[in-house]
């Protein structure tokens, strides 16, 4: 098959300079839908120029890559290197299967039984608090974004949140919020500053607590760290293992507040779902869920995957062309910034029935959409940088609605729709206003 140069890749323009940075912001799924119409191969700029492949094959092109014709580093090294130095998804092998093999043993079977088991009773202390309702809705996002960081706080620091909350949770926001900075100079009162000082602090919290991580093996993630080896013995630095605790943690904190946020608000509009979920969780033995209990949870996992297909918390996974290669019969030269589109492949209804409507039962094994193609489902990417927290994940957000289940009733007035932004990470722009009974 012959092979177009990149010139002849179908360019979607934009606006002078920011191309289509404002229409990515405000909608990056309509965005990459008009992209779409070009073909699955498009050239776009947002500042700089890069390259959106689409559909499947594309994401298992870039993200499968057993050439090594892509580099996670030169895609996100932009965004995230001032406030997340030193992070695993920033790495390109071999230093990354270095890093990967033994952060792994942080998150082997026995502790993630650990893990589950401590976050039960953060779940209910924090639920105990949510407010009665009293004829004013409640907004459940910056409520969920508590929890998760009390639940982070115990399962991966061995620590229980005091006055510092508030502070550690800004830092998270801050340094997230300088990832996606416009300009990127850490200058008073600019956005990347209030990121690199948010990062310095993170940093501080951290060190004050390996000297004492370090002596004893306990069953919190940052001691698994300190205490991780891969098969030959090797082991994190001290600094190596700061970086990766405050990554960890941003990776996990807004990525499955953003799940059950969505989740609630799918919930919340369709109650014979959320009265199906109740049932199942009622029906297990314990108030909080155990380890043993996930397998019980289906019809939770469908709805988790569902919430997670139509709004999947990273829309986007970008890469850098680490050599020349081709995709989709044109040529992609070595240093082209790439891009691929989980939320437009979640959407495509050559792959899903109706993609527009909430039907969790797609995934039930009867029809399972998602298995038609390796990569048509992908909210925690794929490859050698698929997500490590991914089952951590889905225990957390198991673990969580099988209590808020068990406690209250949910809805949203009839004909609320969920104003929504997707960049950096999925979330209501109005906080997601419920009314919440108790059972
Ligand atoms: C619903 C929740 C989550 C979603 C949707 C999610 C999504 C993702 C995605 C898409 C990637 C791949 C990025 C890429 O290929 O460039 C990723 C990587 C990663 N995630 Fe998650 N994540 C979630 C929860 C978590 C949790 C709970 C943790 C930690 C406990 C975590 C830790 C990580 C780490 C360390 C990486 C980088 C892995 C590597 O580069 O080898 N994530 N996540």
């Amino acid at each position: 098959m012959n092979v177009a140069p990149y010139e002849n890749i179908p360019l979607v323009k934009g606006l002078p300079l920011i191309g289509n940075l404002l229409t990515y912001l405000r909608d990056p799924l309509a965005e990459v839908q008009s992209l779409a119409l070009h073909g699955n191969v498009v050239r776009s700029r947002t500042f700089f120029e890069h390259v959106t492949l689409l559909g499947p094959d594309a994401n298992q092109f870039v993200l499968h890559d057993r050439e090594g014709n892509f580099s996670s580093r030169g895609g996100w090294a932009y965004f995230i290197d001032a406030v997340f130095p030193g992070a695993i998804m920033a790495m390109d092998d071999p230093q990354h299967k270095h890093h990967r093999r033994i952060m792994q043993s942080a998150f082997k079977r026995s502790a993630m039984e650990r893990y589950v088991q401590d976050m039960g009773p953060v779940i209910a202390g924090v639920l105990d608090r949510w407010p009665e309702d009293n004829g004013r809705p409640m907004r459940v996002f910056p409520q969920i974004k508590a929890l998760t960081l009390n639940i982070a706080a115990r399962v991966f620091m061995g620590m229980t949140l005091g006055p510092e909350a508030d502070r550690m949770n800004q830092a998270f926001v801050d340094t997230v919020a300088a990832s996606m900075a416009l300009l990127r100079k850490p200058l008073p009162p600019l956005t990347m500053w209030r990121g690199v000082r948010a990062r310095r602090y993170l940093v501080r919290v951290m060190q004050s607590k390996l000297t004492e991580k370090r002596a004893k093996e306990g069953p919190d993630l940052f001691s698994q760290l300190c205490h991780a080896h891969g098969e030959d013995g090797e082991r994190f630095s001290d600094d190596e293992v700061v970086n990766h605790m405050i990554f960890l943690m941003m990776a996990a904190h807004d990525t499955t507040t953003s799940a059950l946020t969505t989740m609630f608000y799918c919930l919340a509009r369709h109650p014979e779902w959320q009265d199906r979920l109740r049932q199942d969780a009622q029906a297990l033995p314990e108030t909080q869920l155990r380890y043993q209990d996930l397998a019980g949870c289906e019809r939770t996992e469908w709805v988790m995957k569902e919430a997670l297909r139509m709004y999947p918390p990273l829309t986007a996974i970008p890469r850098e062309a680490a050599r020349d290669c081709e995709f989709g019969g044109f040529r992609i030269p070595k240093g082209t910034q790439v891009g691929i589109s989980p939320i437009h492949t979640h959407h495509m209804p050559s792959l899903w029935t109706t993609p527009e409507d909430f039907d969790p039962e797609r995934f039930s094994p009867a029809r399972a959409e998602h298995r038609q193609h390796a990569y048509a489902y992908l909210p925690f990417g794929g490859g050698a940088h698929l997500c490590i927290g991914q089952h951590f994940a889905d225990m957390e957000v198991k673990s969580v609605m099988h209590q808020v289940l068990r406690r209250f009733r949910f809805k949203v007035p009839e004909g609320y729709r969920m104003p929504y932004q997707l960049v950096p990470i999925a979330k209501p722009r109005d906080g997601l206003p419920i009314s919440l009974q108790r059972l």
